[in-house]
This record gives structure tokens, C-alpha cells and sequence, in this order.
């Protein structure tokens, strides 16, 4: 039974390790992803464009921002998701059965929390994988997460879903959830990669969840990822706050602009710093000076946008067959269910 008298994510500090009912598995280090960046800078603040993966964005500080953005008034994708999940958590849980939710990229599980009440419901649930890249983020919602709800095992995943998905538990029927529009930060070639990934730990009858933004109103996307408030330009300048910090770099966020353009070719949202004057950066851990023109982009983060026949065909390629595919009422976001054949 869910107790809801707790906050959502638990005072900074505590350790999900020393809470009852929760398990970490860390795959990835603090030294490890010191490593990853320091490669990744290497090769995509020296190429041409210069590019960075999304994932570098989710640092503390990094995390709290995208929460933060997940209220703004233009930013609508979590709305519609959590008004889907309103509407057809209890379908979700009677058409998967599943007993395991295992969530990707989990972030704070603000949404699944429906999905969970629901898993309860039909009395079925009995463990949740939250899995996430950014460690102490996830340690906080983990504690959250087994103190209201004490009767289930909260076994959180610290990994990178591009890398560490063979290490997902087995056992029982599993649901992964991937929401958000999260694997529409993943470009075509790896989106692909991640979703044969995925299929090969899933067991035949094994669910797939997944949110993806829809195709819409190119003024309406620009506004979702060019707020009034700066809070995704804050999001956007924080990956340069990461380079220095962890790089040792002198990066000055203030000489780069936010700017967010939906790419109507490739049909994503390409998130962009771009250089306000020609400027020099140097990164003493890598030894390097990395150079921008007046106007350079370092691009940060793609966003894609989906029709249901391209999810159902890329879905359909990686061995999963789409049995339920729920809009909002507005048709702006989509909710796919998917299972292993
Ligand atoms: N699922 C939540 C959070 C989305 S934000 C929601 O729907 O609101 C994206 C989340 O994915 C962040 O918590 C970030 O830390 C995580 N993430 C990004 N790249 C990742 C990667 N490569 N591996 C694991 N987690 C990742
Ligand atoms: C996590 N992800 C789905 C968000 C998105 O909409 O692509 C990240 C984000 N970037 C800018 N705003 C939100």
C-alpha cells in the first residue's frame, strides 16, 4: 500500500544504501564517467559541429532544472503524458501483468507513481527498477520511493541505458517504462541500437512503455524548448558549469546563447549554444584549448519528434510488436505498449 505522507524526493544527504527496502547497483562510477566525458569532449568539442550527448546535461543541479522545466507553461510534454497515464494506467496494468516495473532515464518517477498505484491495484507489483545515469538523483528518489511504498523491493540501477542494459534484473513478468520522450534524445542509428538492446533482455510477453512527442505546431515545439522564463537556457549553459567543474575547464556560460530551432528535415529539436563571440576555452584535464567562431554551435541535445506508424515500425524492427498506442486528448504526446514477441 502506498504511503503518501512522505516528500517525493528525500532531503539532500541521504543514502538510498542505508534505506530499508532498496537496493543500488552502481555501473557507473563517479571515475567512469569522469572518463566518458573527458573521452566524448575530446572527440565532440574538437569535431566539427561540435557536440556533446544529452546525457551530460543531468548533473544535481542539471536534474532540478529539467524538473523545474517539466512546470513551465509551454513545456507540455509531461503534462499530456501524466494526463495519459491518468486515463489508462489501470489498461496498463491489466494488459502487462507485470509484476517488475523496471523504468529508464527515471529521473524523479513523479509519473509512475500512477503506474505504480495501478501495478498495486492489481496486486501484482513487487519490485521497482528505477535506473538512471545521474547517482545522487536517483539515490534520492529511490529513498522516496520504498518509504511510500514499503510492501514492494526498490532495486535502483545507477547505469547509462546505452550501455549498461544487459545488467537490467531478470526474473518475473517486467514492464520497462522509458517516458518522457526520452528516447527521442537518442538520434535514428542509436535509437536503434538501444531498442534491439532493449528487446534482447526481454523475455517473449515482457512490456515496453513508451512515451514519445508528437509531430505538431512548429511554433508550439519552438516555445516548449525556448521558454520565457531562460529555465531551459539555465538547463542548456549548466552542461558548460559540468565541463568546468569536471574538466577543469573556464567556460563562460554568459558568452553562449540558448537557442532550441525545430530541424524540420530530421523532424527533432536541436538544442544549441551557441558562441556570441569568437573565443577560446581551455580544459586543463584534457590539456586543451578549444576554439569557437563568433556564432559557433556546440549542439547539446537532440529532441525527436514522432508519427505512431514510425514508432510502430522502429519498434516493430527491434522484435516488438505495438499492441496499444494512447494519445491526450490534444494528440500532442503518445503512449505506446509495446510486448516482446
Ligand atoms: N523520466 C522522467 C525524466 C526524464 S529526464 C520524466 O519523464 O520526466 C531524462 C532522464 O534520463 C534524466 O533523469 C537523466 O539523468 C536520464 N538519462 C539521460 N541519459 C541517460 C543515459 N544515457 N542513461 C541513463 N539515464 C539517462
Ligand atoms: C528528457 N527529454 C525528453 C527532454 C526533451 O524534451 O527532450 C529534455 C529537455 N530538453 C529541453 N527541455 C527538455
Amino acid at each position: 500500500m502506498r504511503v503518501t505522507t512522505v516528500p517525493t524526493v528525500a532531503t539532500p544527504g541521504e543514502d538510498a544504501q542505508h534505506t530499508p527496502g532498496v537496493q543500488v547497483d552502481v555501473y557507473v562510477k563517479p571515475g567512469d564517467a569522469k572518463r566518458a566525458l573527458r573521452e566524448e569532449a575530446l572527440q565532440g568539442l574538437c569535431g566539427t559541429p561540435k557536440e556533446l550527448s544529452p546525457k551530460w546535461l543531468y548533473d544535481e543541479r542539471g536534474s532540478q532544472l529539467f524538473d523545474d522545466i517539466t512546470r513551465l507553461p509551454e513545456y507540455y510534454p509531461t503534462r499530456r503524458e501524466r494526463e495519459i497515464l491518468l486515463a489508462h494506467a489501470g489498461d496498463i496494468a491489466r494488459l502487462s501483468g507485470a509484476d517488475t516495473l523496471i523504468e529508464l532515464g527515471s529521473g524523479t518517477s513523479e509519473k509512475t507513481r500512477l503506474l505504480l498505484d495501478a501495478l498495486e491495484e492489481a496486486g501484482r507489483l513487487a519490485r521497482f527498477v528505477p535506473f538512471d545515469v545521474s547517482e545522487a538523483f536517483l539515490r534520492r528518489a529511490a529513498s522516496g520511493l520504498a518509504r511510500e511504498y514499503p510492501g514492494i523491493t526498490v532495486h535502483a540501477v545507477v547505469g547509462d541505458f546505452e550501455r549498461h542494459l544487459g545488467q537490467l534484473p531478470n526474473g518475473g513478468r517486467r514492464l520497462v517504462a522509458f517516458l518522457g520522450g526520452t528516447i527521442g534524445n537518442l538520434k535514428p542509428a542509436q535509437r536503434a541500437l538501444f531498442l534491439r538492446q532493449l528487446s534482447a533482455g526481454l523475455q517473449p510477453g515482457d512490456g515496453l512503455l513508451l512515451g514519445t512527442d508528437l509531430i505538431k505546431d512548429r511554433e508550439r515545439l519552438y516555445a516548449a524548448y525556448n521558454d520565457s522564463a531562460g529555465v531551459t537556457a539555465e538547463f542548456n549553459r549548466n552542461v558548460l558549469k559540468v565541463l568546468n567543474r569536471e574538466l577543469g575547464g573556464n567556460f563562460d556560460p554568459d558568452a553562449f546563447e540558448h537557442f532550441a530551432p525545430f530541424d524540420e528535415k530530421n523532424a527533432w529539436i536541436e538544442m544549441r549554444l551557441v558562441s556570441r563571440r569568437a573565443q577560446s576555452v581551455w580544459l586543463s584535464t584534457l590539456r586543451k584549448q578549444v576554439d569557437f567562431a563568433e556564432g559557433e554551435v556546440l549542439r547539446t541535445e537532440v529532441s525527436c519528434k514522432f508519427h505512431q506508424q514510425q514508432v510502430a515500425s522502429e519498434l516493430s524492427a527491434a522484435g516488438l510488436t505495438l499492441a496499444e498506442w494512447w494519445t491526450d486528448a490534444a494528440g500532442d504526446f503518445a503512449l505506446s505498449l509495446a510486448f516482446k514477441r
